[in-house]
């Protein structure tokens, strides 16, 4: 499939046919996710595959109720792993850019000033614009996922309204989740992606047309 048209075929799926995912598919979806750009490629996620139906209804009910997940015959837990910022694996990173000639910078500059400049380095900002990092590099890698999705002819939908660290409501579910998932402390569960064959074939949903969020210049002036 063109990637213009998987692009133009995106619709968000919510329901899905009794079959499996073919574990070429789910890996290829996966793939697409782990391929994704990221800040310093530093590359802040884990994806989790959970075929439980248990554990699709208690992420259902993190999800404040929303059934569909628990039909879903896969649902990736996209975590944000938090400490992909820290400033000795942030190092390691940009070594590895440096290493790669991507950037022109040597290992003292890395350590006495990428390290220590807000601009450079994540970790300097606080853990408020941690996460907002966190969740523009995820945005990123399950976007590519959703492409990779409609070109193996799934469908898939990304739950964002899920109860967290970050909202701080249903604490004691989502620790108990936290547990089952094994996911460490430095990571957060931040988003679910329900991934199946599409049993409905939805209309696209409009969008904001085009001159009103392209300008050429300046805001106002079209394109
Ligand atoms: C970050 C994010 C969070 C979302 N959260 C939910 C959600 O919790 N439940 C849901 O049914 N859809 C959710 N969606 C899907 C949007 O509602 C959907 O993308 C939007 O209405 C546009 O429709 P389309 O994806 O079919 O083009 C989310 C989408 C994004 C990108």
């Amino acid at each position: 499939m063109e990637t213009t048209e998987a692009i133009h075929g995106w619709r968000s799926i919510r329901r899905y046919k009794d079959v499996p995912v073919s574990d070429e598919a789910l890996r290829a979806v996966l793939n697409a996710g782990r391929r994704a750009p990221s800040w310093e490629n530093v590359q802040p996620w884990h994806f989790i595959v959970i075929e439980e139906d248990e554990t699709k209804s208690k992420l259902a009910e993190l999800a404040s109720g929303q059934k569909f997940i628990t039909k879903a015959p896969i649902v990736i837990a996209v975590c944000g792993d938090l400490s992909a910022w820290e400033k000795p694996k942030n190092k390691e990173a940009l070594m590895e850019l440096a290493e790669a000639g991507v950037m022109k910078v040597n290992e003292e500059i890395i350590d006495k000033v990428m390290l220590n400049d807000p601009v450079f380095c994540v970790a300097e900002n606080g853990p408020a614009i941690i996460l907002s990092r966190t969740f523009e590099q995820l945005g990123i890698a399950y976007g590519f996922m959703g492409i990779e999705a409609v070109n193996q002819g799934l469908g898939m939908c990304v739950v964002g309204a899920l109860n967290s660290e970050v909202t701080g409501t249903k604490h004691e579910l989502y620790q108990e989740i936290k547990a089952e998932l094994a996911i460490p402390d430095k990571m957060y569960l931040l988003t679910l992606l329900t991934l199946g064959v599409p049993a409905e074939e939805p209309k696209a949903r409009p969008r904001k047309a085009f001159d009103a969020i392209v300008s050429k210049g300046k805001i106002g002036r079209k394109l």
